[in-house]
């Protein structure tokens, strides 16, 4: 496994060269960062079900017609995926107010949006990912005016199809972030969704009583963390029969013997 050449190594991910030219293997770690990683923590069993979950949004969005990296799944922890060139912009989509939004606006947590509202956050670490406006994104050339066209329609489409997944299973899709590659072929490129759709990267909440069921949890040292990424994974439906603690078993004898 750690044979293969490693490209890149994220917070979350571990990035390797794929069996082909323009694949890419991506590894899920367990590790959890928040605030710009001056958070650091382990969230067991978290790769496994960010895997799980991200396999399957990303093949449901593919029936609608939504273009991602994903190729398919290969192990517990990893998925072959096609290369892009990631667009330097995280995509913040919002449904209901919550985080940074909540913070900076003084709009209470938990307030529902008039209307979906995407943000822009250029892609910088050292920066802190700051939030941009599309005019930034043009003027700085990070991404053509086509190109945001496309991001936005299918961050508005990908909004409409998960929060209609989750509601069907009892969770608020309050936010999530998305992020988008260039796929090459010659000159041309087009527009893909890549990276993950996980907990790690939405704001889930129980329907009913606005139960964080994910990363908040650990952001906000709420506790509990790997039980209710667990539980965003049983009601999807993705480990049916026991077979959740079954796969965590397994993977925590194989971490154990060092695998
Ligand atoms: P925010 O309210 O902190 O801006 O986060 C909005 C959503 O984006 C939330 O679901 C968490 C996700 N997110 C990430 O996935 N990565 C990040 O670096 C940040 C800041 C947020
Ligand atoms: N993962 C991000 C970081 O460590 C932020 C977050 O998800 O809160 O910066």
């Amino acid at each position: 496994m750690s044979r293969r050449r490693q490209i890149y190594e994220g917070k979350a991910k571990i990035l390797y060269e794929g069996p082909e030219p323009g694949t890419i293997i991506q590894y899920f770690k367990d590790d959890a960062t928040a605030f710009n990683a001056e958070k650091k923590g382990t969230i067991n069993g978290k790769g496994v079900i960010n895997n799980r979950v991200s396999e399957h949004i990303f093949t449901l969005l593919g029936h609608i017609g939504i273009p991602s990296h994903f190729i398919r799944r290969l192990n517990m922890r990893e998925q072959l995926v096609k290369q892009v060139e990631i667009v330097p912009i995280e995509v913040i989509v919002r449904n209901v107010a919550a985080g940074s939004l909540s913070k900076r606006l003084g709009i209470e947590e938990g307030t529902p949006l008039p209307h979906t509202l995407l943000e822009y956050c250029y892609k910088d670490d050292a920066l802190g990912d700051p939030l941009v406006a599309e005019e930034h994104i043009a003027c700085f050339g990070w991404a053509t005016q086509e190109e945001m066209q496309d991001i936005s329609a299918m961050a508005i489409r990908i909004n409409d199809f998960m929060a209609g997944m989750f509601a069907g299973i009892g969770i608020k899709l309050v936010d999530f972030k998305l992020e988008f590659g260039r796929l090459f072929d010659g000159d041309f490129s087009r527009i893909i969704l890549a990276d993950e759709i996980s907990p790690d990267g939405c704001r889930l909440w129980d329907i009913n009583t606005n139960e964080k069921l994910d990363k908040d949890r650990f952001r906000r040292d709420l506790g509990g963390e790997a039980e209710a990424y667990q539980e965003v994974a049983r009601r999807m439906g993705l480990f049916p029969e026991g077979g959740l603690s079954e796969v965590l078993d397994l993977d925590s004898e194989r971490k154990k013997r060092g695998k």
